[in-house]
């Protein structure tokens, strides 16, 4: 069944990093290491220079794996800019649908042998990454029942509360980084464009989230920024029980061949990395333990928690794990992504892992351009393995890897001139990425069209897809002729 064998990739793809990307935005840098970060807008022009003239001051030239682990931590402090809702003054919002990946998170492995990091899960406002709304958000939290929440979403609890963290739990940087998020959506979607107003009704918000308390709790962080003090009755969350949102049509032989083939791919691809391996045996020989028991811990994981909360590494009798124990395996992550997608078997795997979720995203702007009833705001919060698929599918190559509390944003825009013209903006952590979907590249862009037309994300959804796939049909594509 689907929800193993997506645990199983989480796993097994080491994945839980970013792109190595040449590196076109550096989008909220952490107070760290961190050079100069370049304005968002500057974001194309910085790149189209790079091929002529590196700017060697701002940007490593190849990628750095810790300034790389640097973005994925998305330490909150520094002010982010955001693209979300500009458009041209003649446009008008209709809808805006958001994916999230939940905030950071205390790890999912424990390196054997080894004290688990001390970091406290209790969210404490006076405590450092802090937000404004922190305060009131946790009295909000204990006010919940009221909420309709589906199946065992009404069991978790609704913020996180343990003074050394559960395995997986939300910390309080990961509360924070949705809070920061749910204020930017606040600011660029209701105060500018209205997009719901002050007596909005429970059909016009949509919220999806996984089984897991730190998705449950990284939307509603983001909820109760975006709509501060929200009315409880008003509130309804769907549980979504596969992790790449396939709800009723789940059932899809290919997808699960193409994603075996891409775990087979990755694997070739780790054993011939010699200074990877001898990494392995020297953290196996200071943990003490056999390397085959250490590697299936998924120690990056762990130490990534260590890195993004400042805590040193794990030591032992025989010595320590070290940050170039840590570099070698995160560079490894970056060359693994940078092949994964030369290869192309994840992006087969990813068209079809996510149609079931882009045709709900396309159906619903279908619906509301023709002026039916449908959400104005839907959020889905969900994890790494529902993000990255989205980007590879939609033909987003340079997008980093999903980092803590990423969000991806469609908007759905309307030419009040020209009512029956409607367009979409494609939006990533805030960087306005339309124009490098695969369906609306760049060179299409055209004075007189400055938005994506939605009829080429609805032929996308509806054809593209599985022409990519030799196929004509999702059914068709998910039951070709295994060969
Ligand atoms: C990280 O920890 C070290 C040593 O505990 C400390 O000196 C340093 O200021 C910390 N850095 C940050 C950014 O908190
Ligand atoms: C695609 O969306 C349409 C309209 O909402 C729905 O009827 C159909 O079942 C969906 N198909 C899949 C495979 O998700
Ligand atoms: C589609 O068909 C072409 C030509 O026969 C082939 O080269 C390509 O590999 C096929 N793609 C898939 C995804 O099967």
């Amino acid at each position: 069944m689907l929800p193993v064998l997506l645990l199983i990739v989480s796993r097994w793809l080491p994945v839980s990093m970013q792109l190595k990307t040449p590196v076109h935005v550096l989008p909220g840098l952490p107070v760290r290491l961190v050079p100069i970060a370049p304005e968002r807008e500057g974001a194309l022009t910085a790149k189209n220079r790079k091929r002529i003239m590196p700017d060697l001051l701002t940007e490593p030239s190849a990628p750095d794996p810790l300034y790389e682990a640097n973005l994925y931590c998305n330490t909150p402090g520094v002010a982010e800019r955001s693209m979300e809702g500009h458009a041209p003054h003649n446009f008008k919002l209709l809808s805006v649908q958001v994916m999230i990946r939940h905030g950071d998170r205390y790890p999912l492995y424990a390196i054997p042998k080894t004290k688990r990091p001390d970091i406290d899960c209790v969210l404490e406002p006076d405590r450092d990454p802090s937000h404004p709304n922190l305060a009131d958000f946790i009295s909000h939290m204990t006010k919940g029942s009221e909420a309709q929440m589906d199946g065992t979403l009404s069991s978790l609890p609704r913020y996180p509360s343990h003074s050394l963290c559960e395995m997986g739990e939300l910390t309080q940087t990961g509360v924070v980084q949705h809070l920061y998020n749910g204020q930017i959506l606040r600011e660029n979607y209701l105060k500018k464009h209205k997009l719901l107003t002050k007596d909005w009704t429970a059909k016009q918000v949509y919220i999806e989230s996984t089984g897991k308390s730190r998705t449950l709790q990284s939307g509603l962080a983001l909820l109760y920024s975006f709509l501060p003090g929200f009315d409880w009755k008003k509130i309804s969350v769907k549980h979504q029980w596969s992790s790449i949102f396939c709800s009723g049509h789940c059932d899809c032989p290919m997808r699960n061949h193409y994603l075996e083939e891409e775990q087979r791919r990755q694997y070739s691809y780790r054993i011939k990395n010699a200074q990877l391996e001898k990494t392995y045996i020297d953290m196996a020989k200071v943990v003490g333990v056999p390397t085959k028991q250490l590697r299936a811990s998924n120690p990056i994981d762990s130490l990534l928690c260590h890195f993004c909360h400042n805590v040193t590494f794990p030591c032992t009798k025989n010595g320590c794990i070290n940050i170039e124990h840590f570099k070698t395996i995160k560079a490894h992550q970056i060359e693994d992504e940078r092949e994964r997608h030369e290869k192309q078997l994840y992006y087969k795997y990813a068209l079809l892992a996510t149609y079931p979720l882009l045709n709900q995203t396309v159906s619903r702007m279908q619906r509301i351009s023709e002026g039916k009833k449908a959400e104005a705001f839907a959020l889905y919060s969900a994890h790494d393995v529902t993000l990255s698929p989205v980007l590879s599918a939609i033909g987003l190559t340079e997008a980093r890897f999903p980092r803590f509390a990423a969000r991806l944003v469609f908007e759905l825009w309307q030419n009040t001139d020209k009512p029956q013209d409607h367009y979409v903006r494609i939006l990533y952590n805030g960087e306005d990425l339309t124009f490098q979907t695969s369906f609306c590249r760049e060179q299409e862009r055209r004075s007189s069209r400055p938005l994506c037309p939605l009829s080429k994300f609805v032929n996308f959804v509806k054809r593209e897809m599985f022409s990519a796939l030799n196929s004509t049909s999702y059914y068709d594509a998910c039951r070709q002729k295994m060969f």
